[in-house]
């Protein structure tokens, strides 16, 4: 199995040389500052180590890997998933779900396996929303298949679950029969577990529909991913209508919770609508509504349409896309201290070239050294950005030891 470590020793070089100054500098500070020092921490991301999960065109059978999640399991392990498009590297065809898994933090990963496969489907599976179940510790996978209907129908949305930490997973469950047959592809990205009242325990999925009949939906599970019903709808304008350029089409999208309960989802604006930045609404009520009320254009989250990464940890929001308004290049990390109402300055810029999809993860174990960090997997090139799915550690502390 090739884990193949990235060439970017001169950039992680220079982004360390200049952390260690600061580094000294508040070593200084701290002796007489102390309390001052340990109560506000200032978050200086560093990209501290980067690998690359799965090269494109080098394996087996596989063209192509794409869309890549990941999360932390309730036991402390990452895993990583990726759709691995068997022919050609288009959104429709044949794929696995091919998964990584590791259990020291993302230093090593397991051999990819292959979790689901959908045996030469005309339209095949796309990924995908992540779900852990804190409460009775299981990872929850929620896909579709025959979403974009060639040479298939209906599309359905499809479930496997792991209650042994991703070592294996149920076959597949068709959710189509509960939530009635519908376009709906899950994410891509994280879904959630509410922590907060209200609807503290529910299990969160918010996706988008078709092209026509588009929008961003919400499928909600009370009891533990058994059953699933439809919750919020925001929908297109016009609905079920072909689109033309500058409608309104919230796309790909991903929720975040609030540590007020609320449910804040930043959505992919698939068609410029108003401008090329990211969509936010927010629903108060566990998923059931997304008001047009409470929905607002982030202009400094510039964005080329595409599925983004969003985070919430601590009380700090944080925020990847391939920050450019035309082009997928740019990956870059973002933060928030304000619920997202601003953004700091300083943007950490996690690789220049053309980058893709992305999904954040982090562990919340009160740790010292789970604090520190967050996990950030996307799609990489030089070229092109379908070419590998690369991960990163990021230092919250521009790498000091002592936050
Ligand atoms: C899922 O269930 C729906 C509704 O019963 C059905 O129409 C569809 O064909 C099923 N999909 C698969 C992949 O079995
Ligand atoms: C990359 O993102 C940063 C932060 O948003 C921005 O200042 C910069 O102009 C971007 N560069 C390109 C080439 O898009
Ligand atoms: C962010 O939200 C939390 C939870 O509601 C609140 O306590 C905090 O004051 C908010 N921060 C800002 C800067 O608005």
């Amino acid at each position: 199995m090739c884990v193949i470590f990235l060439a970017k020793i001169e950039a992680m070089a220079l982004v360390r040389g200049s952390s260690l100054k600061t580094g000294s500098a508040l070593a200084a500070l701290w002796l007489l500052f102390p309390a001052v020092i340990t109560t506000s921490a200032k978050i200086e991301p560093l990209l501290f180590e980067e690998q690359l999960l799965w090269v494109s065109g080098m394996e087996g059978e596989v063209n192509t890997y794409r869309i890549p999640l990941i999360t932390f399991t309730p036991m402390g392990s990452l895993l990583a998933f990726a759709e691995a498009r068997k022919f050609s590297a288009s959104d429709d065809g044949a794929k696995f779900i091919a998964m990584r898994r590791s259990t020291d933090k993302g230093s090593t990963w397991s051999p990819t396996s292959y979790i689901v496969d959908d045996e030469l489907d005309q339209d095949g599976l796309n990924l995908g929303s992540v779900v852990v179940d804190q409460e009775v510790g299981s990872v929850i996978l929620v896909y579709t298949v025959c979403f974009h209907l060639h040479n298939c129908k209906p599309a359905s949305t499809m479930m496997v679950e792991s209650k042994d930490d991703g070592l294996s997973w149920t076959s597949p469950k068709n959710l189509s029969i509960q939530l009635g047959v519908q376009n709906f592809a899950p994410g891509p990205g994280s879904g959630l577990q509410k922590r907060y009242e209200p609807h503290q325990g529910r299990l969160v999925v918010c996706g988008h529909g078709t092209s026509e009949g588009d929008g961003v939906f919400c499928i909600l599970s009370d009891d533990h991913g058994h059953t699933w019903f439809n919750g919020a709808a925001l929908k297109s304008i016009p609905y079920n209508q072909k689109k033309r350029a500058l409608d309104f089409n919230p796309d790909e999208c991903q929720p975040v919770e609030m540590m007020d309960g609320s449910i804040v989802i930043n959505v992919r604006n698939q068609n410029n609508y108003h401008c090329r930045c990211r969509v936010v609404v927010r629903s108060q009520d566990g998923g059931m509504s997304l008001p047009i009320d409470d929905l607002y254009f982030d202009y400094e989250l510039v964005d080329p349409a595409i599925a983004a990464g969003a985070f919430q940890k601590e009380g700090v929001l944080f925020f990847t896309n391939p920050a450019n308004e035309q082009q997928r290049i740019n990956l870059t990390l973002r933060w928030s201290v304000t619920n997202g109402t601003s953004w700091e300055k300083n943007a950490l810029q996690i690789w220049h070239g053309p980058s893709g999809y992305s999904c954040i993860t982090s562990l919340d174990s009160g740790s010292a050294d789970d604090r520190r960090h967050i996990f950030v997997v996307y799609e990489k090139g030089l070229h092109d950005y379908d070419e590998t799915i690369s991960f990163a550690k990021i230092h919250l502390y521009g790498g000091r030891e002592s936050t």
